[in-house]
C-alpha cells in the first residue's frame, strides 16, 4: 500500500498499526466487493424450481454487501489511507474468484455464496486482531459486525443446501 502519511493524524494508533489495519481493510473491500458482484450476477442468472426465492434472496445479500462496501473503505479513508476502489486494485487485493461466466446452476450458485461468505467471514477476522492489537475499536466494531452478518448468511444459503 502507498505510504501516505497525514499530518495531523494523532488518533491515538501508530502510523504503522493504521497501515497494517488499512491493508487488512483493503483486502475486505476487495473481497466484498467482488462477493457484492457475484450476488448481484446470481440474482439475474439463477433459474429452477427455486428462482422466486434465490432471485429474491439474493437481491437482499447483494444489497447488503452494496451497503457494506462504503462503510469499509471510509474507515480506511479516516485512519488516513486511500481507500482502493478500481477493478484493477481489486484484482490484485482480492482472494474470492471472479463469478464464472456460464452460470451455474441453483445449487451451486448457493454453494460458491457460502464459499464466499465463509472466506469473507475469516479475512475479517484475520484483520480483526490487528485492529484489537493496536487498540482501534471502530475498526474492531467494523469487523465484528462482517463477521457477524457473514457468517448468518452463510448459514441461510447452507440451509438451503440441506437435503
Ligand atoms: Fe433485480
Amino acid at each position: 500500500m502507498a505510504k501516505k502519511r497525514i499530518s495531523g493524524l494523532e488518533i491515538g494508533i501508530s502510523e504503522q498499526d493504521r497501515q497494517d489495519i488499512c491493508e487488512g481493510l483493503s483486502h475486505l473491500l476487495a473481497d466484498t466487493y467482488t462477493l457484492y458482484l457475484t450476488t448481484h450476477n446470481f440474482h439475474w442468472n439463477v433459474t429452477g424450481p427455486q428462482f422466486n426465492t434465490l432471485h429474491t434472496m439474493f437481491m437482499t445479500q447483494y444489497t447488503e454487501l452494496w451497503n457494506a462496501v462504503d462503510p469499509i473503505a471510509e474507515r480506511i479513508r479516516a485512519l488516513g489511507f486511500p481507500a482502493p476502489g478500481s477493478y484493477a486494485a481489486f484484482k490484485k487485493l482480492g482472494s474470492l474468484p471472479d463469478a464464472p461466466d456460464e452460470p451455474p446452476r441453483a445449487e451451486e450458485m448457493v454453494a460458491r455464496l457460502v464459499r464466499g461468505h465463509e472466506q469473507v467471514a475469516a479475512k475479517a477476522r484475520e484483520g480483526f486482531r490487528l485492529t484489537d492489537a493496536a487498540n482501534d475499536q471502530p475498526s474492531a466494531d467494523l469487523l465484528t459486525q462482517r463477521m457477524d452478518i457473514h457468517e448468518k448468511t452463510a448459514w441461510m444459503l447452507r440451509a438451503l443446501l440441506a437435503k
